[in-house]
């Protein structure tokens, strides 16, 4: 009891935000090797999961869509009839409730698997800012159409967070929310999330947009950039490398700020755990524990679903 009341962090499952994947070429739930307890669902079972999330207290998801046919130009990013902009109707329609936050990119929509449209040339490629500018805002604008209640941009092309701001105020979508990836640096601990969305890059790698590891001040620089182009809320990513960048984040800017317990952070200690090398439940409630002490309001993890039967609803201790 004196635990509790001496205190400093805690935390709730309302502020937790559960990542979860549509699959427009699923009929039933595929397993995702890497990450246990994880699956691409199709849009019903999506629908069904998200209503059991809800029931659990867990106030959001960030969805993320899987497209049966991928192309150069990312088209089933912002086709309005495709999977993140389907599922989105259906959930606004079967669980209103619940936040649904969508993933905008495209790297699961591109047949090279990059997050912008590239230009290949000699066997050298280049991301082309502008044209997959245009493409994140037409996207960000069909979910919105959709019933999105929060867009998050997490593709790291120059100013895009000004042209989505720009894109859904003229679609009349004012005071949609953005949740912009501000933070986000090329890291290893992506490996499973790959797997996941189907979007490992056929050539090359991320680092002409993704940040270096190395670099805090650029980081704190391209928060500001976001911000001043208007991002509503923060994201840091990945987490536990990373706590560094989220109390700077947090003591620096003062907006509300989520860290992403990414998926190789998922992938290891499950399987530690899996192997009898840690006590899961003690582990990840330590994480969650370093996340808040780090400056996180909000915690956007694949153990959402656990910790909100973990914590119940009361707050969190490490020990119990
Ligand atoms: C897509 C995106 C990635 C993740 C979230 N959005 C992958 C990447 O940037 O390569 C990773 C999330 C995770 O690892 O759990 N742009």
């Amino acid at each position: 009891m004196l635990r509790g009341l001496v205190s400093e962090n805690s935390l709730r499952v309302d502020q937790l935000i559960y990542p979860t994947f549509v699959s427009e070429k699923v009929d039933q739930a595929e397993p995702i090797s890497s990450m246990p307890g994880v699956y691409q669902y199709s849009p019903d079972e999506l629908v069904e999961n998200a209503k059991q999330v809800s029931d659990l207290g867990i106030p959001a998801i960030l969805l993320f869509g899987i497209p049966e046919a991928k192309d150069e130009l990312a088209s089933q990013a912002f086709a309005p009839n495709g999977i993140v902009q389907e599922t989105v109707r259906r959930l606004k329609k079967h669980v209103p409730r619940l936040l649904v936050i969508t993933d905008v990119c495209l790297c699961e929509y591109t047949s090279h698997g990059h997050c912008g449209i590239v230009d290949k040339r000699r066997g050298e490629f280049e991301v082309l800012n502008d044209p997959s500018v245009e493409a994140l805002v037409r996207t960000a604008v069909s979910h919105a159409e959709a019933g999105a209640d929060l867009v998050a941009p997490s593709d790291m092309m120059d100013g895009r967070v000004g042209a989505i701001r720009a894109g859904l105020d003229q679609a009349g979508f004012a005071q949609l929310p953005i949740m912009s990836y501000a933070s986000k640096f090329c890291s290893a601990f992506y490996g499973p999330f790959r797997e996941a969305a189907e979007s490992a890059p056929q050539f090359g790698d991320r680092r002409s947009y993704q940040m270096d590891p190395a670099n805090a001040r650029e980081a704190l620089r391209e928060v500001a950039l976001d911000i001043e182009e208007g991002a509503d809320l923060l994201i840091v990513k990945p987490g536990l490398p990373y706590l560094d960048i989220l109390w700077r984040v947090k003591e620096q800017f003062g907006l509300p700020t989520a860290v992403y317990n990414v998926s190789g952070e998922y992938a290891m200690l499950k399987a530690a755990a899996a192997n009898g090398w840690l006590d899961e439940k003690r582990a990840v409630l330590e994480l969650m524990t370093g996340f808040r002490r780090a400056g996180a309001d909000m915690v956007i993890t694949y153990w959402a679903k656990e910790l909100a039967s973990w914590l119940g609803s009361s707050l969190m201790t490490n020990d119990r």
